[in-house]
């Protein structure tokens, strides 16, 4: 019999989960269907209600609904806990369980795929909003030599460097501050978690915060060489990424979650990879 899922969002069309999840199930051979599911504003629970009562058995969130999902969810795992946000639920019986595989699958992206570890490395985030929350706790278990996050407004950025301080099992140093707090300080890994390169906006990052070897990431996926690639490119770096192999990252995390099989990510990192240009 087939099972059931779907990822939830508004608007939805733009989604690569049904290509991914279905391309993950073809790849296992697991019996699932994947659909798009637009729901209105407001309209999060009846959507999710409804799905359920005809037997669904899983949903990936997405934009506007990772809170909805996280005040719907009965039991939220620490990952989505910390986030504040859930982009993945799983159904049974009562209970709706919930996740934030993001922040684990930009990790798995980095060591695994990138072959880039962070163990002892100086890592850098940019902002402080749901996308860095989702990341704090994935990259401390790395254990960094050390990890600041900075942000426009400053009192973010503080405010999550002491939360990621109290939660995390190590005792990574966790500085947060503003831009010009960076000073010439450079680091071996940056992440750009700001929503800047969806307006093709640069955060004012100085160039010497990329060390010889770093690592530039970009969250976003599918958007080129965004204004933050673009300046590390021109700062030497020669290791740029974006968000997709994240993407695939965190379904696949889903996936498992859901399927108790983990897929292979090559494929579909290859079929959706945008060049950086
Ligand atoms: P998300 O869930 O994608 O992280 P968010 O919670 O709205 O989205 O957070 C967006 C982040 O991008 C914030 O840290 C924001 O900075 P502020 O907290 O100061 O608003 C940051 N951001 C957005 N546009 C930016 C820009 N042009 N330059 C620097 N930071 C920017």
């Amino acid at each position: 019999m087939t099972d059931h899922y779907a990822v939830i969002g508004n608007p939805i069309e733009q989604s690569k989960s049904p290509l991914i999840h279905t391309a993950y199930a073809q790849a296992t051979g697991q019996d699932i269907g994947y659909t798009k599911l637009l729901a209105p504003l407001g309209g999060f629970a009846a959507a999710v209600g409804a799905f359920r009562a005809a037997g669904g058995r899983g949903m990936n969130v997405t934009a506007p609904f990772k809170l909805d999902a996280f005040a719907y969810a009965t039991d939220l795992a620490p990952s989505a806990q910390m986030a504040g946000a859930v982009n993945a639920m799983k159904f049974e019986g009562d209970k709706v369980h919930a996740e934030n595989f993001d922040g684990v699958g930009l990790v798995r992206d980095v060591v695994h795929n990138l072959g880039c570890p962070l163990q002892g490395r100086r890592v850098l985030i940019l902002g402080a909003g749901g996308a860095t929350r989702g990341a704090l706790l994935p990259i401390l278990a790395q254990r960094p030599a050390e990890l600041w996050i900075v942000n426009r407004t400053v009192a973010k950025a503080q405010e999550l460097a002491q939360l990621a301080g109290q939660h995390q099992t190590g005792s990574v140093p966790v500085r947060g501050g503003g831009y010009a707090d960076l000073g010439t300080v450079a680091f071996d890994a940056v992440f750009n978690a700001t929503s800047a390169s969806l307006t093709a906006e640069l955060p004012p990052l100085p160039a010497s915060a990329f060390a010889p070897g770093c690592l530039a990431y970009e969250l976003a996926y599918g958007k080129g060489l965004t204004p933050f690639l673009r300046l590390a490119q021109q700062a030497g770096v020669t290791q740029l990424a974006d968000g997709v192999g994240m993407l695939a990252e965190q379904a696949a995390e889903a996936f498992e979650w859901w399927r108790g099989v983990r897929p292979d990510t090559a494929d579909v990192i290859q079929q959706l990879t945008v060049p950086l240009v």
